[in-house]
């Protein structure tokens, strides 16, 4: 508890929300972060469309913004329309969206995500590479409509070597987009995630069997990221005991801080936890070992509903307790202006699930900011 003035109070003047906070070398206007959220606006080859460049714009108050999971190779797409950055024609569409949020006033990362198993031939043309050939046991969204999920092939040491190489280059050409860092997804189920659980971590090398083996990809791949471009510009994710994607873990207790334990000297940016709470001993075990900023996404009602206040008095009591910055998902994909509506008391718009993954405009560019909402009320009267 580093500060009790906040727990009792959360008033737009004295909530540690609207403070400034250092994050590696950056200074950020306030504590707020748009979770990455994956839209899937993309083109069908990965490549960032002019109307992702609106809408992350829209959202630049956000001290941070971590941009949606994109893909950093061919296999490791999850879902139809998602981005990637793997070719100079991603990275000619991310320099649109880094270059509006840039003169909105923003700051930017990229969230790495490869998907492991959770990926399909009908997307990729390509079987899915993953820790062990565990079948993804639900039904999976493609271009030709929900299939059931097919079983992987599991990754050779080279196939891994080539992986972790794929996400270095990665973070490179995201550097060269114009995003401040990356953000390499360990968490909801995807590859990173596959290799931490050993239910689906069944191998019997260096990568598997034990906590520091199944660490190790994960060790890996943000070495070799924070290699290519400077660990200060580098940020993991991870969800201890997160059931997204069907991930199941039994010894969350010995793998997360092993894995912190393993990073703690490496000078990163921050750790970012999904779904923290304050109430788990596992949240204060990571905030003890972890050095640098930590991020938290709090434990909300999921999908539905969202509270009212967004996540704003979680993410507050997450503060209390020793995080650095708040996460927050459906609060910002619903309110382009949130830190302002936040700072006001103002109401929140209200987030229209149907819209989450695909089409154009609407419910993604067109959530009312408080200005306008303001101005078209009296004549609507
Ligand atoms: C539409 C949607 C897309 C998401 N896509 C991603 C993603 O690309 N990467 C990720 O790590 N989490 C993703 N998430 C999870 C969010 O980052 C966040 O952890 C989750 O929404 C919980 O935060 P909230 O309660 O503030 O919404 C997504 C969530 C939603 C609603």
């Amino acid at each position: 508890m580093r500060d009790r003035t906040t727990t009792m109070s959360s008033t737009a003047l004295t909530s540690r929300l609207f403070e400034p906070a250092r994050l590696g070398s950056l200074h950020l206007p306030n504590r707020l972060v748009m979770a990455p959220l994956t839209r899937n606006r993309a083109s069908a080859g990965g490549v960032p469309q002019p109307i992702m460049a609106t809408y992350y714009a829209q959202r630049a108050s956000a001290g941070l913004i971590i941009a949606e999971a994109t893909t950093p190779n061919a296999v490791g797409q999850t879902y139809p329309d998602i981005p990637a950055i793997y070719h100079d024609a991603h990275v000619a569409g991310w320099r649109r969206v880094t270059g509006a949020v840039r003169a909105a006033g923003g700051t930017m990362f990229l969230q790495l995500q490869h998907g492991g198993r959770i990926g399909h031939p009908a997307t990729t043309g390509l079987t899915p590479l993953a820790p062990s050939p565990v079948a993804f046991p639900d039904p999976i969204h493609t271009p030709a409509g929900s299939r059931p999920g097919v079983v992987p092939r599991a990754m050779t040491v080279a196939e891994i070597r080539s992986t972790v190489a794929d996400f270095a280059a990665a973070a490179r050409r995201a550097i060269d987009a114009g995003f401040e860092g990356v953000e390499v997804h360990g968490g909801n189920g995807y590859l990173i995630h596959q290799f931490l659980s050993e239910v689906t971590n069944h191998r019997t090398d260096a990568y598997g069997r034990s906590a520091a083996g199944r660490i190790r990809f994960a060790v890996e791949v943000v070495e070799a990221v924070a290699d290519a471009i400077g660990p200060a510009r580098v940020g993991l994710r991870i969800a201890p005991g997160v059931t997204a994607n069907a991930m199941r873990e039994h010894d969350i207790e010995h793998v997360y801080p092993a894995l912190v334990g393993a990073l703690a000297d490496k000078g990163l940016a921050y750790l970012h936890v999904v779904f923290a709470d304050p109430a788990q001993p596992l949240f204060h075990r990571i905030r003890a070992d972890w050095p640098a900023a930590l991020i938290a996404n709090p434990a909300l009602p999921w999908p539905t509903p969202l509270p009212a206040d967004g996540g704003r008095h979680a993410g507050e009591r997450l503060l209390a307790a020793g995080a650095d910055l708040i996460s927050l998902g459906r609060a910002f994909l619903a309110n382009p202006d949130l830190v302002e509506r936040f700072r006001r008391g103002a109401p929140l718009n209200p987030v229209r699930a149907e819209y989450w993954y695909g089409g154009g405009e609407l419910g993604y560019t067109d959530y009312p900011v408080l200005a306008a909402a303001e101005e078209r009320a009296p004549a609507r009267a």
